[in-house]
Formats: C-alpha cells, structure tokens, sequence
C-alpha cells in the first residue's frame, strides 16, 4: 500500500532549499500567489490507508475518534526501519516522521499537509432540530430568532456541547502526553461562535510545545453553508473579539456579517467554491504540516468534497483527520463556468401543521395547507 519504491525516485528531487524539517511545501512565490488565478490551481488528493475515518468500509454513524486514538490506523510505515529500529515509538510519532519525509522528499510543486477537522459541540440551533424534526426547523423555526426559551442566532453551545468540548480537551490532553500526536502547528475557526468556542474549550490549557501555541485564527470562509435560518448568521467581529480576546481575524475580515442574507440560502456549488478558496488559501500561505480547522457538519462535508476524500458525516463534537497531497499544477486551459450561488429557500408564515421526513413540512394558512418543500438534509450546521 505504501510505495516504498517511490523514496528512491522522489528523493532525488529534494532540494532542501529553504525547507524545513516538519514544515510542508517548497512553494516559490509565483506558486503561491497564481493558485488562485488563471495560471495554475491546486489539485487536492486524500492518501488513504492511514485514517479509519478515509476507508468506506468505516461506519462513520456512532464512530468516536476520542475512543479510536483520532481512527489512526496501527501499521507500520516505510520510515520505521530507520526512525525506530528498535520499535519504542508511539504509533503517532511514526506516522508523523513518515509524513516529514514525504514532504522532505517530495517535489517542489507538491506537499503534504494533516488535517485536524473537529465539528463543534451541540448547538441551541442542533437541539431545536432535533425538537422540532427538521422540515419544521428548515420550513419555519430556523429563519426565526428563537423561541422565547432558545436562542439560535449565531447559536452558543448548550450544556450537552460544552460537554463534548471538556471531552475533546481531556483525549487531546491524553493523546498529547501518552500517544504523542503531534500539536498542531496551525490553528483556523469557522467564526461563528459555537465553532470558535468549541475551538477554545478544545485546546485551551493544554500542555502544548512552546512553539506550537495555541492561537487561532478565525476565517470567514470556514462558517457553516449560509442558509436564512440565523443560526448562520454571524455576529460583528467586535461582539467575537470581546467573548473570545486571543483569537485573531484573518487580514480583511469585515466588523459585520456581509454574507448572511435571511432570504435565500447558498447553493452547494457555491460553497464548493469558497471551499477550494479558503484552502487553496491556507495551502499557498502556512507551510505548517499539522493543521487544525474547527467548523461544521456541512463545511467539513464541503471541505471533503474539495480534498477529494470520501464522503464521512460527524455528529456535533466528533472530528475527522486527513493526510492530503496538493499539487501545484499549471492549468492547461482556464475554465470559465457560471454557477448559480443563491437560492430561493422554502418556508412557512406560521408554525407548519406537520412535518414530513424527506419531504418537507405541510403550511397552514386560513383557508387551505400548501406543501412547502424542505431541504431534507438533516443536521447541517
Ligand atoms: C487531481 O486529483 C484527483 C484526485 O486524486 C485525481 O483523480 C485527478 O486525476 C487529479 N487531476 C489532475 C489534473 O492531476
Ligand atoms: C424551545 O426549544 C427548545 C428546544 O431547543 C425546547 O426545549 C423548549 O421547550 C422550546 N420552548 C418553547 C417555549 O416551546
Ligand atoms: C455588535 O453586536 C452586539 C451584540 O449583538 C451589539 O450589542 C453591538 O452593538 C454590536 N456592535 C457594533 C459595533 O455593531
Ligand atoms: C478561551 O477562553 C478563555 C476563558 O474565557 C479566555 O481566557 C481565553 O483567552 C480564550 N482563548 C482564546 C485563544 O481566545
């Protein structure tokens, strides 16, 4: 499974120049700043056989990477003769050797990055789903402010997720001193506070490297898909800044949310789009290896489209690793497609009298019941 032969060939091509060990990418300035034009574009490929979580035989329903050291599979790897020959290192400090020579060893136009993707904890926003039943919530309680009990704007986390998070904290604390899972080196956040919390209770207090702190940053192209229900609505950065004061904005981001609409919602297609951007962005400027990204169901479903990895589904406050190859590759003929960014969203003017799995939720009015389409995809957000 792993190409043994191909250190031989690929190490010949190793320069070394301004690399450094445990570092990914030897990406020259054009490389960088062409990837998000017409010259050249990143091509994203998953290496499977390393996660539980990229093989499909995995069921990703009631699977816990807490319980499954992150679904790092236990193997051997072509470096361990070398690294540990006498076979005392942790699974986790093999694999993160093996990784740092493929990136030592690889191209200049091609780099290999590990991807931490944790979905926040239980949201207000998750429970009113759930209690709902989702056309309701898609169809009238979503668009709404709350409920007079809830609030689901910009949702914060119920006691159930901040719960999730105490748990996130205790297996990174674990792993980090028992298993030796490498720290990540980077830290980004979906700014929407249920992610960028779960960011916080996650790693906050760990016993981390000196030089690899964490200090997030916030990106605004890691939200949620922008449905009109205000659980994706953001609040103003000034609102973000003040609950969580060591977190940075990324260069540009705007004091208010200039996405959200409320009346339509962002086609998939879209969000496949500022998908590609926001990690085209990461990969053209962080040479970090170890990368931690903490968003949302759909997000991270979209994130994984754009890496090319099989589709895996994580309930709130679960987490997805990855081990991805990006190429730099010049493009042969710039495609020029249009596509269609927003969408016209179902909806009732009142509560809906039923709600149909799959199918929608059924309106009432005075005088007659219309049946409203709703978006059939469960938990989102
Ligand atoms: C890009 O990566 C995908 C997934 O690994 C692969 O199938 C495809 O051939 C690659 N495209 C190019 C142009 O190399
Ligand atoms: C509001 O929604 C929550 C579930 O998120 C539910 O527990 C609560 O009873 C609801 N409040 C009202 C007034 O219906
Ligand atoms: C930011 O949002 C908060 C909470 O919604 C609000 O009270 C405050 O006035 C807003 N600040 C600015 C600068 O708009
Ligand atoms: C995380 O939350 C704690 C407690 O509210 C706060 O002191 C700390 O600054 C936060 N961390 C970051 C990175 O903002």
């Amino acid at each position: 499974m792993l190409a043994t032969s191909l250190f031989g060939i690929l190490s010949l091509s190793s320069t070394g120049l301004g690399w450094e060990w445990g570092k990914s990418g030897k990406w020259d300035h054009r490389q960088r700043t062409t990837c998000h034009g017409t010259e050249s574009t990143i091509n994203y490929t998953t290496i499977s056989g390393f996660f539980q979580q990229d093989d499909s035989a995995t069921n990703s329903k009631g699977f816990d990477y807490t319980a499954t050291n992150y679904g790092l599979i236990d193997q051997s790897y072509p470096t361990d003769n070398k690294f540990d020959p006498n076979g005392v290192k942790t699974q986790w400090e093999r694999f993160a050797y093996y990784v740092n020579t493929l990136n030592r060893d690889c191209d200049q136009s091609t780099q290999y990055k590990v991807l931490f993707m944790a979905r926040h904890g239980e949201g207000y926003h998750n429970a009113a789903e759930s209690y709902y039943g989702t056309p309701a919530w898609n169809c009238y309680w979503g668009p709404l402010e709350g409920n007079g009990t809830s609030v689901w704007r910009d949702a914060q986390l119920t006691e159930a997720g901040i719960a999730q998070c105490t748990k996130a904290n205790s297996f990174w604390s674990h792993s980090l001193a028992t298993e030796k899972i490498p720290a990540p080196q980077s830290y980004y956040s979906s700014p929407l506070i249920r992610s960028a919390t779960t960011a916080n209770l996650t790693f906050n207090g760990l016993k981390l490297p000196a030089d690899r702190p964490f200090a997030p940053t916030i990106k605004e192209l890691f939200r949620e898909g922008i449905s009109m229900r205000t659980c994706d609505e953001r609040s103003n950065k000034t609102y973000i800044q003040n609950l969580l004061p060591a977190f940075k904005f990324e260069e540009g981001f705007t004091e208010e949310d200039e996405l959200w609409k409320g009346y339509e919602g962002e086609t998939s297609e879209a969000q496949r789009k500022r998908t590609k951007f926001v990690l085209d962005d990461i990969f053209s400027n962080d040479d970090n290896t170890w990368i931690s990204i903490t968003s949302h169901s759909g997000q991270i479903s979209s994130n994984l489209k754009v890496l090319n990895h099989i589709a895996f589904s994580l309930s709130t406050g679960q987490a997805i690793p990855a081990l991805i190859k990006a190429v730099n590759l010049r493009k042969v003929k710039p495609v020029t497609t249009t596509i269609q960014s927003w969408t016209a969203e179902a909806t009732c003017i009142s509560p809906p009298i039923t709600s149909i799995s799959g199918q929608g939720c059924v309106c009432s009015t005075t005088t007659s019941a219309l049946l409203a389409t709703a978006t059939p995809t469960t938990s989102l957000a």
